[in-house]
Protein backbone atom coordinates (compact mmCIF):
# COMPACT_ATOMS: atom_id res chain seq x y z
CA UNK A 1 0.00 0.00 0.00
CA UNK A 2 0.80 3.82 0.09
CA UNK A 3 2.17 5.44 2.70
CA UNK A 4 3.11 8.68 3.49
CA UNK A 5 6.53 8.08 5.32
CA UNK A 6 9.33 10.02 7.83
CA UNK A 7 12.23 7.46 5.95
CA UNK A 8 15.32 9.39 7.25
CA UNK A 9 15.78 11.32 10.46
CA UNK A 10 16.13 14.56 8.02
CA UNK A 11 13.44 17.06 6.73
CA UNK A 12 10.97 15.57 4.53
CA UNK A 13 8.34 12.56 3.91
CA UNK A 14 8.26 10.49 1.28
CA UNK A 15 5.35 8.58 -0.14
CA UNK A 16 6.17 4.80 -0.29
CA UNK A 17 4.75 1.43 -0.72
CA UNK A 18 4.76 -0.36 2.41
CA UNK A 19 3.17 -3.61 3.79
CA UNK A 20 -0.25 -4.08 4.50
CA UNK A 21 -0.73 -4.52 8.14
CA UNK A 22 -2.70 -7.35 9.54
CA UNK A 23 -5.28 -6.75 11.69
CA UNK A 24 -3.60 -8.21 15.31
CA UNK A 25 -5.68 -9.12 18.47
CA UNK A 26 -8.60 -6.86 19.36
CA UNK A 27 -7.91 -4.64 16.68
CA UNK A 28 -9.52 -3.00 13.51
CA UNK A 29 -8.20 -2.87 10.01
CA UNK A 30 -9.33 0.11 8.44
CA UNK A 31 -9.14 1.61 4.72
CA UNK A 32 -8.67 5.52 5.32
CA UNK A 33 -10.66 7.76 3.12
CA UNK A 34 -9.58 11.07 4.18
CA UNK A 35 -7.12 12.80 6.64
CA UNK A 36 -6.27 16.31 8.34
CA UNK A 37 -3.31 17.78 8.41
CA UNK A 38 -1.85 18.34 11.97
CA UNK A 39 1.10 21.29 13.32
CA UNK A 40 2.20 18.27 14.65
CA UNK A 41 3.05 16.22 11.36
CA UNK A 42 4.86 19.59 9.93
CA UNK A 43 6.84 19.50 13.28
CA UNK A 44 7.86 16.20 11.73
CA UNK A 45 7.88 17.16 8.55
CA UNK A 46 10.54 19.38 9.36
CA UNK A 47 12.42 17.66 11.65
CA UNK A 48 12.51 20.12 14.68
CA UNK A 49 14.11 19.66 18.09
CA UNK A 50 11.05 18.02 19.50
CA UNK A 51 10.52 15.53 16.25
CA UNK A 52 14.40 14.77 16.51
CA UNK A 53 13.97 13.75 20.18
CA UNK A 54 10.57 12.26 20.15
CA UNK A 55 10.81 10.15 16.59
CA UNK A 56 11.84 6.79 15.66
CA UNK A 57 12.49 6.57 11.59
CA UNK A 58 10.93 4.29 9.52
CA UNK A 59 7.32 5.45 10.62
CA UNK A 60 4.13 6.28 8.97
CA UNK A 61 2.80 9.90 10.26
CA UNK A 62 -0.67 11.03 10.46
CA UNK A 63 -3.49 10.51 13.29
CA UNK A 64 -6.27 12.30 11.89
CA UNK A 65 -8.12 10.61 9.82
CA UNK A 66 -11.31 8.58 8.89
CA UNK A 67 -11.88 5.44 6.83
CA UNK A 68 -14.19 2.47 6.66
CA UNK A 69 -13.73 -0.75 8.30
CA UNK A 70 -12.39 -3.63 6.45
CA UNK A 71 -12.03 -6.56 9.20
CA UNK A 72 -12.46 -6.68 12.49
CA UNK A 73 -10.42 -9.21 14.96
CA UNK A 74 -12.11 -11.92 16.36
CA UNK A 75 -14.15 -11.72 19.46
CA UNK A 76 -14.45 -7.34 18.31
CA UNK A 77 -17.53 -6.04 19.26
CA UNK A 78 -20.45 -3.39 17.78
CA UNK A 79 -17.81 -2.64 15.03
CA UNK A 80 -18.38 -4.07 11.60
CA UNK A 81 -16.99 -3.95 8.14
CA UNK A 82 -18.27 -1.02 6.08
CA UNK A 83 -18.89 1.10 9.29
CA UNK A 84 -17.54 4.80 8.87
CA UNK A 85 -15.07 5.50 11.82
CA UNK A 86 -12.63 7.95 12.86
CA UNK A 87 -9.52 7.23 15.05
CA UNK A 88 -8.86 8.13 18.79
CA UNK A 89 -5.05 8.77 18.30
CA UNK A 90 -3.97 8.17 21.56
CA UNK A 91 -3.48 4.82 23.00
CA UNK A 92 -3.89 4.18 26.50
CA UNK A 93 -2.15 1.69 28.62
CA UNK A 94 -5.35 0.39 30.60
CA UNK A 95 -3.21 -0.40 33.64
CA UNK A 96 -2.00 2.93 35.41
CA UNK A 97 -4.39 4.52 38.29
CA UNK A 98 -6.57 6.89 35.89
CA UNK A 99 -7.07 3.87 33.25
CA UNK A 100 -8.17 1.96 35.30
CA UNK A 101 -10.50 4.63 37.25
CA UNK A 102 -11.69 5.42 33.76
CA UNK A 103 -10.05 8.80 33.39
CA UNK A 104 -8.15 7.13 30.15
CA UNK A 105 -7.54 10.29 29.09
CA UNK A 106 -5.05 11.33 31.86
CA UNK A 107 -3.23 7.60 31.18
CA UNK A 108 0.63 8.81 31.91
CA UNK A 109 1.55 6.27 29.35
CA UNK A 110 -0.14 7.80 26.39
CA UNK A 111 1.57 6.15 22.72
CA UNK A 112 0.68 8.64 19.96
CA UNK A 113 -0.49 7.52 16.81
CA UNK A 114 1.57 8.94 13.70
CA UNK A 115 4.16 9.90 16.53
CA UNK A 116 5.36 6.86 18.73
CA UNK A 117 3.61 4.49 16.37
CA UNK A 118 2.99 4.16 12.17
CA UNK A 119 0.14 6.33 11.89
CA UNK A 120 -3.18 6.91 9.27
CA UNK A 121 -1.44 8.57 6.42
CA UNK A 122 -1.92 5.52 4.45
CA UNK A 123 -4.24 3.07 2.37
CA UNK A 124 -4.74 1.09 5.59
CA UNK A 125 -4.28 1.37 9.15
CA UNK A 126 -5.05 -0.75 12.45
CA UNK A 127 -6.13 0.46 15.64
CA UNK A 128 -7.30 -1.29 18.93
CA UNK A 129 -10.99 -1.52 19.10
CA UNK A 130 -11.14 0.48 22.01
CA UNK A 131 -9.79 3.07 20.07
CA UNK A 132 -12.56 3.39 16.98
CA UNK A 133 -15.47 6.00 17.19
CA UNK A 134 -18.35 4.36 14.70
CA UNK A 135 -20.19 7.28 13.29
CA UNK A 136 -23.60 5.89 14.15
CA UNK A 137 -24.94 9.30 12.35
CA UNK A 138 -24.39 10.14 8.91
CA UNK A 139 -21.20 12.83 8.98
CA UNK A 140 -19.43 14.52 6.48
CA UNK A 141 -16.21 12.37 5.50
CA UNK A 142 -14.22 15.27 5.44
CA UNK A 143 -15.62 16.33 9.08
CA UNK A 144 -14.86 12.54 10.47
CA UNK A 145 -11.28 13.09 9.39
CA UNK A 146 -10.71 15.97 12.14
CA UNK A 147 -12.43 14.39 14.75
CA UNK A 148 -9.27 14.68 16.68
CA UNK A 149 -8.82 18.43 16.24
CA UNK A 150 -12.40 18.50 16.88
CA UNK A 151 -12.01 16.64 19.49
CA UNK A 152 -8.97 18.89 21.48
CA UNK A 153 -11.88 21.71 20.44
CA UNK A 154 -14.92 20.58 22.29
CA UNK A 155 -12.47 19.09 25.04
CA UNK A 156 -11.26 22.59 25.89
CA UNK A 157 -14.43 24.52 24.96
CA UNK A 158 -16.40 22.28 27.17
CA UNK A 159 -14.62 22.67 30.04
CA UNK A 160 -16.37 25.42 31.95
CA UNK A 161 -19.61 26.08 31.62
CA UNK A 162 -20.46 28.94 28.67
CA UNK A 163 -24.18 29.47 27.93
CA UNK A 164 -24.30 33.20 28.40
CA UNK A 165 -20.67 33.77 29.42
CA UNK A 166 -18.49 36.14 27.19
CA UNK A 167 -15.47 34.07 25.57
CA UNK A 168 -12.20 34.82 24.67
CA UNK A 169 -10.41 32.54 22.41
CA UNK A 170 -7.10 33.37 21.54
CA UNK A 171 -5.58 31.97 18.64
CA UNK A 172 -7.72 31.21 15.42
CA UNK A 173 -6.05 28.17 13.96
CA UNK A 174 -8.42 25.21 12.72
CA UNK A 175 -8.79 24.74 16.53
CA UNK A 176 -9.45 28.29 17.91
CA UNK A 177 -11.87 28.39 14.56
CA UNK A 178 -13.80 25.18 15.61
CA UNK A 179 -13.67 26.40 19.30
CA UNK A 180 -15.59 29.21 18.25
CA UNK A 181 -17.96 27.50 16.35
CA UNK A 182 -18.74 25.56 19.46
CA UNK A 183 -18.91 28.51 22.17
CA UNK A 184 -21.49 30.19 19.29
CA UNK A 185 -23.81 26.91 19.09
CA UNK A 186 -23.64 26.09 22.61
CA UNK A 187 -25.00 29.87 23.68
CA UNK A 188 -22.02 32.29 24.87
CA UNK A 189 -23.56 35.75 24.81
CA UNK A 190 -19.76 37.17 23.34
CA UNK A 191 -17.30 35.16 21.44
CA UNK A 192 -14.20 37.10 20.75
CA UNK A 193 -11.47 35.50 19.31
CA UNK A 194 -8.04 36.90 18.33
CA UNK A 195 -5.05 35.97 16.21
CA UNK A 196 -2.41 38.52 13.46
CA UNK A 197 -3.52 36.79 10.51
CA UNK A 198 -5.98 38.74 8.78
CA UNK A 199 -7.29 35.21 6.56
CA UNK A 200 -7.96 33.02 9.43
CA UNK A 201 -9.83 36.17 11.33
CA UNK A 202 -12.11 36.38 8.27
CA UNK A 203 -12.46 33.12 8.47
CA UNK A 204 -13.90 33.20 12.43
CA UNK A 205 -16.13 36.00 10.86
CA UNK A 206 -18.06 33.23 8.87
CA UNK A 207 -18.59 31.72 11.64
CA UNK A 208 -20.59 34.51 13.04
CA UNK A 209 -18.30 35.18 15.86
CA UNK A 210 -18.94 38.30 18.01
CA UNK A 211 -15.38 40.20 17.46
CA UNK A 212 -12.78 39.18 15.46
CA UNK A 213 -9.73 41.06 16.65
CA UNK A 214 -6.15 41.54 14.79
CA UNK A 215 -3.86 41.77 18.08
CA UNK A 216 -1.25 43.06 16.17
CA UNK A 217 -3.80 46.26 15.52
CA UNK A 218 -5.78 46.80 18.46
CA UNK A 219 -5.37 45.52 21.88
CA UNK A 220 -7.99 42.96 24.09
CA UNK A 221 -9.26 45.82 25.87
CA UNK A 222 -10.58 47.54 22.98
CA UNK A 223 -13.01 44.27 22.32
CA UNK A 224 -14.13 44.95 26.20
CA UNK A 225 -14.86 48.17 25.29
CA UNK A 226 -16.70 48.08 21.70
CA UNK A 227 -19.19 45.10 23.02
CA UNK A 228 -20.16 47.02 26.42
CA UNK A 229 -18.87 44.16 28.39
CA UNK A 230 -17.46 46.32 32.24
CA UNK A 231 -15.99 43.16 34.07
CA UNK A 232 -13.73 41.16 31.91
CA UNK A 233 -14.38 37.39 30.30
CA UNK A 234 -15.59 34.59 32.36
CA UNK A 235 -14.39 32.24 30.13
CA UNK A 236 -11.12 32.60 28.56
CA UNK A 237 -9.85 29.41 25.84
CA UNK A 238 -5.70 29.72 24.69
CA UNK A 239 -5.42 28.21 21.46
CA UNK A 240 -2.65 29.87 20.13
CA UNK A 241 0.59 28.34 22.64
CA UNK A 242 2.02 32.04 22.33
CA UNK A 243 3.21 33.78 25.61
CA UNK A 244 1.72 36.99 24.82
CA UNK A 245 -1.98 35.77 24.41
CA UNK A 246 -2.48 34.27 27.81
CA UNK A 247 -0.92 37.03 28.84
CA UNK A 248 -3.30 39.41 27.50
CA UNK A 249 -6.01 36.51 28.11
CA UNK A 250 -5.18 36.73 32.30
CA UNK A 251 -5.41 40.73 32.06
CA UNK A 252 -8.89 40.59 30.29
CA UNK A 253 -10.79 38.39 32.73
CA UNK A 254 -13.08 39.04 35.40
CA UNK A 255 -12.80 38.32 38.69
CA UNK A 256 -13.46 34.59 38.90
CA UNK A 257 -12.72 33.65 35.80
CA UNK A 258 -12.09 30.10 33.84
CA UNK A 259 -9.14 29.76 31.23
CA UNK A 260 -8.74 26.27 29.44
CA UNK A 261 -5.36 26.09 27.79
CA UNK A 262 -4.40 23.96 25.02
CA UNK A 263 -2.19 25.92 23.41
CA UNK A 264 1.31 24.43 23.26
CA UNK A 265 4.14 26.72 24.30
CA UNK A 266 7.54 26.21 22.88
CA UNK A 267 9.47 27.34 26.16
CA UNK A 268 8.83 28.07 29.46
CA UNK A 269 7.94 32.42 29.63
CA UNK A 270 6.63 34.02 32.47
CA UNK A 271 3.00 35.42 33.40
CA UNK A 272 1.54 37.50 35.61
CA UNK A 273 0.80 35.19 38.46
CA UNK A 274 0.05 38.16 41.16
CA UNK A 275 -3.47 38.90 38.97
CA UNK A 276 -4.13 35.44 38.54
CA UNK A 277 -4.09 35.29 42.51
CA UNK A 278 -6.10 38.25 43.30
CA UNK A 279 -8.12 38.04 40.19
CA UNK A 280 -8.81 34.32 41.65
CA UNK A 281 -8.50 33.06 37.68
CA UNK A 282 -8.83 29.10 37.49
CA UNK A 283 -6.35 28.04 34.81
CA UNK A 284 -6.56 24.61 33.77
CA UNK A 285 -4.42 22.38 30.87
CA UNK A 286 -6.34 20.28 28.46
CA UNK A 287 -4.74 17.20 26.37
CA UNK A 288 -6.16 15.56 23.67
CA UNK A 289 -9.96 14.56 24.00
CA UNK A 290 -11.60 12.70 27.03
CA UNK A 291 -12.59 9.20 25.81
CA UNK A 292 -15.31 9.23 24.89
CA UNK A 293 -17.47 12.19 26.69
CA UNK A 294 -15.57 14.10 24.09
CA UNK A 295 -16.43 11.93 21.75
CA UNK A 296 -20.34 11.64 22.41
CA UNK A 297 -20.19 15.37 22.68
CA UNK A 298 -18.84 16.18 18.95
CA UNK A 299 -20.94 13.70 17.22
CA UNK A 300 -24.17 15.28 19.36
CA UNK A 301 -23.19 18.41 18.37
CA UNK A 302 -22.77 17.85 14.60
CA UNK A 303 -26.07 15.81 14.56
CA UNK A 304 -27.98 19.26 16.10
CA UNK A 305 -26.71 21.44 13.48
CA UNK A 306 -22.92 22.50 14.50
CA UNK A 307 -21.21 23.31 11.05
CA UNK A 308 -17.67 22.88 10.99
CA UNK A 309 -17.57 23.40 7.17
CA UNK A 310 -16.22 26.89 6.83
CA UNK A 311 -13.70 25.68 9.08
CA UNK A 312 -12.31 22.78 6.12
CA UNK A 313 -10.90 25.50 3.57
CA UNK A 314 -8.68 23.52 1.39
CA UNK A 315 -8.47 19.56 -0.36
CA UNK A 316 -5.70 18.12 -2.06
CA UNK A 317 -5.07 14.46 -3.31
CA UNK A 318 -2.55 12.37 -1.01
CA UNK A 319 -0.20 12.30 -4.28
CA UNK A 320 0.14 16.56 -3.72
CA UNK A 321 1.07 16.26 -0.13
CA UNK A 322 3.70 18.39 -0.18
CA UNK A 323 1.55 21.15 -1.62
CA UNK A 324 -0.75 20.14 0.83
CA UNK A 325 1.74 20.72 3.81
CA UNK A 326 3.09 23.73 2.43
CA UNK A 327 -0.48 25.58 2.53
CA UNK A 328 -1.04 23.86 6.24
CA UNK A 329 2.61 25.71 6.85
CA UNK A 330 1.41 29.13 5.27
CA UNK A 331 -0.78 29.65 8.79
CA UNK A 332 -3.38 31.76 6.01
CA UNK A 333 -6.07 28.97 6.05
CA UNK A 334 -8.22 26.56 8.20
CA UNK A 335 -8.31 22.90 8.05
CA UNK A 336 -6.42 20.81 5.28
CA UNK A 337 -7.93 17.52 4.14
CA UNK A 338 -5.90 14.74 2.04
CA UNK A 339 -8.03 12.73 -0.02
CA UNK A 340 -6.54 8.95 0.13
CA UNK A 341 -9.20 7.67 -2.63
CA UNK A 342 -8.16 10.29 -5.05
N1 LIG B 1 -3.09 20.19 24.16
C1 LIG B 1 -3.38 19.42 23.10
O1 LIG B 1 -3.83 18.28 23.21
C2 LIG B 1 -3.17 19.99 21.74
C3 LIG B 1 -3.59 19.27 20.60
C4 LIG B 1 -3.44 19.86 19.35
C5 LIG B 1 -2.88 21.13 19.24
N2 LIG B 1 -2.44 21.77 20.37
C6 LIG B 1 -1.92 23.14 20.32
O2 LIG B 1 -3.07 23.98 20.24
C7 LIG B 1 -2.74 25.19 19.53
C8 LIG B 1 -3.75 25.40 18.40
O3 LIG B 1 -3.61 24.41 17.40
P1 LIG B 1 -3.80 24.82 15.86
O4 LIG B 1 -3.58 23.61 15.05
O5 LIG B 1 -5.06 25.59 15.70
O6 LIG B 1 -2.51 25.79 15.77
P2 LIG B 1 -2.07 26.94 14.78
O7 LIG B 1 -0.62 27.13 15.01
O8 LIG B 1 -2.56 26.67 13.40
O9 LIG B 1 -2.87 28.23 15.32
C9 LIG B 1 -2.37 29.10 16.27
C10 LIG B 1 -2.78 30.52 15.87
O10 LIG B 1 -2.38 31.44 16.90
C11 LIG B 1 -2.08 32.66 16.26
N3 LIG B 1 -1.34 33.57 17.13
C12 LIG B 1 -0.01 33.81 17.17
N4 LIG B 1 0.27 34.76 18.11
C13 LIG B 1 -0.91 35.12 18.65
C14 LIG B 1 -1.27 36.06 19.66
N5 LIG B 1 -0.36 36.80 20.31
N6 LIG B 1 -2.58 36.17 19.98
C15 LIG B 1 -3.51 35.42 19.35
N7 LIG B 1 -3.22 34.52 18.38
C16 LIG B 1 -1.93 34.38 18.04
C17 LIG B 1 -1.34 32.22 15.00
O11 LIG B 1 -1.32 33.24 14.01
C18 LIG B 1 -2.15 31.00 14.56
O12 LIG B 1 -3.16 31.33 13.62
C19 LIG B 1 -1.28 25.01 19.09
O13 LIG B 1 -0.45 25.65 20.05
C20 LIG B 1 -1.07 23.51 19.14
O14 LIG B 1 0.28 23.16 19.36
C21 LIG B 1 -2.59 21.23 21.60
ZN1 LIG C 1 -3.38 16.60 15.59
ZN1 LIG D 1 -2.89 4.23 31.57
Amino acid sequence: MKALVKEKAEPGLWLTEVPEPAVGPGEVLIRVLRTGICGTDLHIRNFDAWAQQTLRTPLIVGHEFCGEVVEVAPGVEDIAAGDLVSGEGHLVCGKCRNCMAGRRHLCRNTVGLGVNRDGAFAEYVTLPASNVWVHRVPVDPDVAAIFDPFGNAVHTALAFPMVGEDVLITGAGPIGLMAAAVATHVGARNVVITDVSPERLELARKLGVSLALNVAERSVADSLHELGMHEGFDVGLEMSGHPQALRDMIANMTHGGKIAMLGLPAEEFAVDFATIVTSMITLKGIYGREMYETWYAMSVLLEKGLDLSPVITDRFSYRDFDAAFDTAASGKTGKIILDWTA
